[in-house]
């Protein structure tokens, strides 16, 4: 539905009634339950067939709300403020009383919240006055949705409603900063970097990448984000029968065996920034990812892209898909 004022309060209404709703946020889609209600919350872990010691992301309307899920620290409270609403997750000590349900933090002490930064997705959060569990609305391990039309195809009937609000503008998933102890550390890159985050907090700020022995976040080791066919990053050139990520010009790629990437067939060749924007290629990352996912194809090559800002995110997620 097209987020009327009705469409809001129906979704509400669903979400107050232990329902399952789809939902844009500025990163991606989120499938959202109650994370009050415990059985609201096993019908995002069914329907996305999501392991479940993975936590999910708590969203509320204001620092307020989630001051009563976790204990907002002085950095906590300096991070919202430099970047909420907006694409930041903070991993945090539940307070002692948290109503959320404790299978949306696989039972841990810590908890995920973030208010994103998104008219429609704030306009539920306050009609329907509870904090929202939301993963990103894929089934579990493939490609996040990024338009309506990707819910609809992953949970066309597992949803009550879905609204429908275009293409979100990130298009990769919210940056996860652990503050719950120790070192801060970004567990999961996205649009904020962990530079940004490290001027904030007045001190340095590293990117985890996860140690297989002691994850600091559970979904560091999952494989994710994956197409069905295999993915190759960094390609020069290209092999017969790949079809082709680029990123700026494809003008000097060729095909091993003769040809050019350039005159590739339409269905094969998706470009996520001809003028190397790299915010523009993460907004249209997965859904190209989709439209070039075809048993015709052998693999998708992805041309290099900068490890820098939101660069890192895009080279994160391409990193998961081609993991075995
Ligand atoms: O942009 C986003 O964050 C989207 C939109 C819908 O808000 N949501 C999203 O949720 O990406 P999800 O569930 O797909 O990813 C949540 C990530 C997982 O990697 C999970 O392991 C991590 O956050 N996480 C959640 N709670 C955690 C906790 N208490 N400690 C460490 N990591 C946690
Ligand atoms: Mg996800």
């Amino acid at each position: 539905m097209t987020p009327s004022a009705e469409a809001i309060t129906e979704a509400a209404r669903i979400l107050q009634a232990g329902g399952l709703v789809g939902l844009p946020t500025e990163t991606v889609y989120g499938l959202a339950a109650n994370a009050l209600d415990g059985q609201a919350v096993a019908k995002i872990y069914a329907a996305k067939g999501r392991p479940s010691f993975n936590p999910l992301i708590i969203h509320c309307h204001s620092a307020l709300q989630a001051s009563g899920l976790v204990e907002m620290t002085q950095e906590a409270l300096a991070a919202a403020d430099a970047f909420w609403p907006g694409p930041l997750t903070l991993i945090l000590k539940r307070t002692h009383d948290c109503p959320v349900s404790e299978l949306a933090g696989a039972g841990l002490a810590t908890l995920a919240v973030r208010i994103p930064k998104h008219d429609v997705a704030l306009s539920v959060l306050k009609a329907c006055g509870v904090p929202l569990a939301a993963p990103s609305a894929n089934k579990s391990g493939t490609l996040s949705a990024t338009t309506p039309a990707h819910v609809a195809e992953a949970f066309g009937d597992e949803v009550g409603l879905i609204l429908a609000a275009g293409a979100c503008g990130v298009g990769v998933e919210s940056t996860v900063l652990d503050l719950s102890s120790g070192e801060p550390a970004v567990v999961r890159p996205g649009a904020v970097t962990a530079e940004e985050i490290s001027e904030v907090l007045g001190r340095s700020v590293s990117y985890d990448k996860g140690d297989p022995d002691a994850p600091r976040s559970p979904g560091q080791l999952l494989k994710h984000y994956a197409p069905s066919i295999p993915v190759r990053m960094n390609a020069i050139d290209l092999a017969p029968g790949e079809a082709l990520l680029a990123f700026g010009s494809v003008k000097f790629m060729g095909i091993r065996g003769g040809g050019a990437a350039k005159d590739l067939p339409e269905e094969s060749l998706r470009n996520l920034s001809e003028e190397g924007d790299l915010y523009e290629a993460a907004a249209n990352l997965f859904a190209m990812m989709r439209q070039l996912d075809q048993p015709a194809h052998k693999a998708i090559a992805v041309m290099p892209i900068p490890e820098a800002g939101i660069g890192v995110a895009i080279n994160d997620r391409l990193r998961r898909a081609t993991q075995a």
